[in-house]
């Protein structure tokens, strides 16, 4: 549903001149936090009919602006798509170039004929040039539903995850190497561990601690059967799985509380400042409903401690979305919404420091730019704009447009009506 508030949002916009975009939902889509945008791409979206349709669009929001949760801006990046439709990768920010996005692995299909085609496994994307390279990435496998978590020496952590070897019944593999992919050297190589090692698994969450340490949160365990009618287990959240980066060991710890949070998986998970996991949303076997979508996880404490705070206003329960933290926020993007079985381009802000849902993103404060005059109008213009919904928008957007043109034109606005509103595109020559 579109709002007649987007609508006027998206002809501002067409003025501004940034192009305003209404996305598909999806699932197992990827989502990056990459130069003050959430930069999304990938997944699966499926059309009334349910069959699965193949995404190679890259999409963004600005999070130097104000925005809405009913009004999101989201903007198309024009040029530079995917070169095919990639789901459930490992993909990640370089830590020495905040310029280029990794992509190891996934599902990958043509866009058109949908035909699974592994024939290329790791992909760069060049955020300035908007454009993808195929890397040759030596000892690269096919592998799905797996993390790449980067440290702070740019060296990726890719555990285990699963290879699909029949399309039809969804039967794989699953892993348990630890690959560390290190983009200087364009190498995927497995670490030789061999104590404490832990079952094969996938379509966990992990999060880096300060500490060096990754804690995995749930997944699908180790079978050749995953899928309806096949028995496969879903991991429960009672013994995490911990990876020290720094001693390169594995080790498990029996967690407080985790008992009274149910298995999971196609969840998502953010680290705070304070050292604590916000966990949210998942599903459990046949994709089907759990009790408590949302845990804290401290890490503070020897022994990790979950709790289940009841927090007002949480959003429906979601599966196969997307979660970022930036500034003050955890970003929840899309997914399936269990509660009606649909799938969903809602976003959800959940503040990590205030422990509150909220709907509207306040942008974090910048240091003041030594900018010029004209460009600083028009930010004025985005945040006025960014603030409102439905009426109020309106208003706010014939003021901001009534500004803007006087500046531009030095001519003398003549009404605020919406039929002069609607006009303005067609009368712009940006
Ligand atoms: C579903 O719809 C798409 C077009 O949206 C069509 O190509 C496809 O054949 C349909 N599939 C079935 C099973 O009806
Ligand atoms: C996808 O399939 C079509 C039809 O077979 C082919 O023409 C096209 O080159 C393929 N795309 C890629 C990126 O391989
Ligand atoms: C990415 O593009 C920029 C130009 O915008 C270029 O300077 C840089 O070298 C490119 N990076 C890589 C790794 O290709
Ligand atoms: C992964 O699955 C494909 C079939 O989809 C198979 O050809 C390939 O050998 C498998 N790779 C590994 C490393 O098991
Ligand atoms: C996938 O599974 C189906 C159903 O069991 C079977 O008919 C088909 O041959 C399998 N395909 C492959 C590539 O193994
Ligand atoms: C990554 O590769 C580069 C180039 O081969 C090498 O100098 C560097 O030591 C490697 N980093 C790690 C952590 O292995
Ligand atoms: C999952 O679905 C299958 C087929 O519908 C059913 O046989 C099985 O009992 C279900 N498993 C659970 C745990 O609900
Ligand atoms: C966790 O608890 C289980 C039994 O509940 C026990 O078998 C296992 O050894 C414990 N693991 C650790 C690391 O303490
Ligand atoms: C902004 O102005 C300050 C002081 O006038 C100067 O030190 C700084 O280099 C300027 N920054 C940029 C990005 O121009
Ligand atoms: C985000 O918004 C700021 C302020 O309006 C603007 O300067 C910047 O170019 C925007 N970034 C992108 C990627 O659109």
């Amino acid at each position: 549903m579109v709002s007649f508030g987007l609508v006027i949002l998206c002809i501002t916009f067409l003025i501004n001149p940034i192009l305003c975009y209404i996305p598909e939902s999806r699932i197992g889509h990827s989502g990056l936090v990459i130069q003050n945008t959430l930069l999304l791409f990938g997944g699966w979206k499926y059309s009334s009919n349910l069959t699965k349709k193949y995404t190679d669009e890259i999409f963004y929001l600005n999070l130097t602006q104000q925005f809405d949760v009913a009004n999101p801006s989201w903007e198309l990046v024009l040029g530079g798509n995917l070169p095919l439709s990639i789901s459930f990768s490992a993909s990640f920010v370089s830590t020495f170039d905040d310029n280029l996005i990794y992509v190891i692995g996934g599902y990958m299909s043509n866009i058109t004929t949908g035909e699974y085609d592994y024939s290329n496994l790791a992909y760069m994307y060049n955020y300035s040039l908007r454009k993808w390279t195929a890397l040759t990435v030596m000892n690269i496998t096919p592998r799905q539903e797996m993390m790449g978590i980067i440290d702070d020496k740019g060296i990726a952590y890719i555990f285990g995850g699963y290879n699909i070897t029949n399309d039809t019944t969804y039967e794989g593999v699953y892993y348990n190497d630890m690959r560390i992919f290190n983009a200087s050297s364009m190498e995927l190589s497995p670490l030789s561990i061999t104590q404490n090692l832990p079952s094969p698994f996938s379509s966990y969450t992990a999060n880096l601690l300060k500490n060096g340490i990754i804690v995995y949160i749930g997944g699908l365990e180790d079978s050749h059967e995953r899928y309806p009618n096949l028995p496969y287990k879903v991991l429960g959240l009672e013994t995490l799985r911990l990876f020290d980066t720094i001693k390169a060991e594995w080790s498990s710890m029996n967690v407080t509380g985790g008992d009274n949070i149910d298995p999971r998986f196609w969840h998502s998970s953010v680290l705070n400042t304070k050292g604590e996991i916000i966990l949210f949303g998942g599903c459990t076997t046949n994709f089907s409903r759990i009790n408590t979508k949302f845990a804290i996880l401290n890490t503070n404490k020897d022994i990790y401690e979950w709790t289940t705070p009841s927090i007002s206003d949480s959003p429906p329960l979601l599966y196969g979305h997307n979660a970022n933290l930036h500034g003050n926020y955890m970003i929840i993007t899309f997914g399936v919404n269990l509660d009606n079985l649909e799938m969903s381009t809602q976003i959800y802000l959940f503040d990590v420091n205030q422990y509150t849902w909220v709907t509207t993103y306040t942008p974090p404060p910048v240091p003041p730019k030594n900018d010029t005059s004209k460009k600083s109008s028009k930010v004025l213009i985005g945040i006025a704009v960014g603030v409102g919904g439905g009426i109020v928008l309106v208003i706010l957007v014939s003021i901001g447009v009534g500004v803007l043109l006087s500046k531009r034109r030095n001519k003398r606005r003549k009404s605020r009506s919406k039929k002069h509103i609607l006009e303005i595109p067609s009368s712009s020559s940006i």
